[in-house]
């Protein structure tokens, strides 16, 4: 093992005992300690789920990358596992990017991008971005002597040399595949196809999608996968620019949805979907469960907006693992359903009609599932404040007649000048807006309409802060479920 592992090994092993549970995520997976970006390897192997992720253990700022590691039997629980790579080669100098893993025969592959910094000969920096293998068994694992194996020399002419990253690997008949994101001639966003017959021999396929300076630039993180009878290559765009209230600017994320012709290696794109339309999501990645299911996993947090207080010894959070669907021509995601293994003290109430600002007793908490159901034709707003101390509060306000529903996160405890609102255009389904909202210390994800849409975003209330109430500026009628979310650590 290189020295940097074992030091990071050593580190996070003496930090993890001291940082308390209760001051973490109820049921929200986030790092032993230092900075977590974006989730890696998210797959299963020997019947456990793996989820690896961006990792600096040393401080909560980004820095020198390594993969953290830890390991699930129902994606809520997770054992943290020793850290699996750093940056201890010189192709990987840099940082261990991101990437994924697959199970093969017995072992477990990691693909990961190399960065590497150099200085030239006339003293100026080059950094490359190159895709490498490590090959393990759970914990431990060994780099290929062949790294990196794909260079971005293989791209078309006219790519970038210094964008070239995050492999999303699987295999199939036999055969290994990888997707990664690059830059083209243009500027912006590209995502490449390559496969090999050996772990150690990649042959370039062609590009799948390109962004033409249309949607954001360089598109990171992608991921390519079936669903049901479309085909979704997801991406992660910077330097997107909002349209209405879609795709809101900076670092987004996409559904590119249509269809694949594998002999010819050619995605027909129809449609564009956001992934999620929250304050806090980036750099998603999915795995398909043994029962078939795609789950899908982000980092609940965003690199225009970083939101953590200085005083925490970590920083970094996932969101819920989301099983996906599709329904009349959309993705739609849904918390995994081991989730509703940990509810507990149900809480329920039918046709509440809200007026003033109302509290129903039981109905509060700050680990909690809440499963609601708007209804009525004359009220104009729906108000309900979560997390709330009555000084503190976020709030969801549904505009009935403009069927725009908002997040504001103004009052929810922090003091930067941090973005406080998003809104969405949601509608009532035969007069009735369905929301799921999971509530845990640090974070709120609204899930629309059977999440058709979803929003995630981040908090800092203080924990004490469990109210909510509702209020209609009219007369709105609920249906309100809530079970307390409840994991022993
Ligand atoms: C996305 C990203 C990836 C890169 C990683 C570096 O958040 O920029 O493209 O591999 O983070 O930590």
């Amino acid at each position: 093992m290189s020295e940097l592992l074992e030091k990071a090994r050593k580190y996070e092993k003496e930090a993890v005992g001291k940082i308390l549970d209760h001051k973490r995520p109820a049921f929200h997976f986030s790092n032993p300690v230092g900075w977590m970006n974006d989730p890696n390897g998210f797959s299963e192997y020997k019947e456990e789920y793996h989820l690896f992720f961006q990792y600096y253990p040393y401080a909560t700022q980004w820095n020198s990358m390594h993969w953290g590691h830890a390991k699930s039997r129902d994606f809520i629980q997770w054992e943290y596992l020793p850290a699996a790579l750093a940056p201890d080669c010189a192709y990987d100098n840099f940082g261990v990017f991101s990437g994924s893993a697959i199970e093969d025969e017995d072992k477990q592959v990691l693909i990961y991008t190399g960065v590497e910094e150099k200085i030239l000969e006339n003293g100026e920096k080059s950094i490359r971005q190159n895709q490498c293998i490590a090959i393990g068994d759970g914990i431990d694992y060994q780099k290929l002597e062949q790294n990196p194996v794909v260079s971005a020399d293989m791209l078309p002419e006219g790519s970038s040399r210094e964008d070239f990253r995050d492999p999303k690997m699987w295999k199939e008949d036999g055969r290994y595949y990888m997707v990664a994101g690059s830059r083209s001639g243009d500027g912006s966003g590209q995502i490449a196809l390559f496969y090999a017959d050996a772990l150690g021999e990649w042959k370039f396929a062609g590009i799948l999608d390109r962004s033409e300076n249309k949607c954001g630039k360089m598109w990171e993180c992608p991921d390519f996968y079936p669903l049901a009878d479309k085909q979704i290559l997801m991406i992660s765009p910077q330097e997107m620019e909002a349209e209405g209230l879609e795709f809101h600017n900076g670092n987004n994320t996409a559904f590119l949805m249509g269809s694949y012709e594998k002999e010819g290696f050619r995605f027909n794109r129809e449609k564009i979907q956001s992934v999620d339309y929250g304050l806090d999501f980036y750099a998603p990645q999915t795995m398909q469960t043994a029962d078939g299911r795609r789950v899908m996993i982000g980092w609940m947090q965003s690199w225009d907006n970083p939101m953590y207080p200085d005083s925490q010894p970590w920083s970094g959070m996932m969101t819920i693992p989301r099983e996906l669907s599709l329904k009349n021509g959309r993705v739609c995601q849904r918390p995994v359903r081991e989730l509703e293994v940990y509810r507990k003290n149900v809480v329920s109430y039918q046709d509440v009609c809200v007026e003033k600002e109302t509290w129903l007793e039981g109905i509060e908490g700050r680990c909690a599932d809440l499963e609601l159901r708007l209804k009525g034709d004359s009220y104009g707003k729906c108000r309900i404040k979560l997390a709330s101390d009555g000084r503190l509060y976020s709030e969801i306000v549904y505009d009935r007649e403009e069927q725009v529903l908002t997040f504001d996160r103004t009052h929810s405890g922090y003091k930067k000048d941090i973005i406080g609102t998003r809104s969405i255009k949601a509608e009532s389904i035969n007069g009735v807006l369905s929301l799921r909202i999971l509530i845990d210390r640090y974070s709120v994800e609204i899930f629309v309409n059977d999440g058709q849409q979803v929003m995630t975003s981040l908090i800092y209330t203080p924990f004490d802060a469990a109210q909510i109430s509702f209020a209609g500026s009219g007369k709105a009628y609920l249906d309100v479920t809530k079970y307390d979310i409840m994991v022993a650590m």
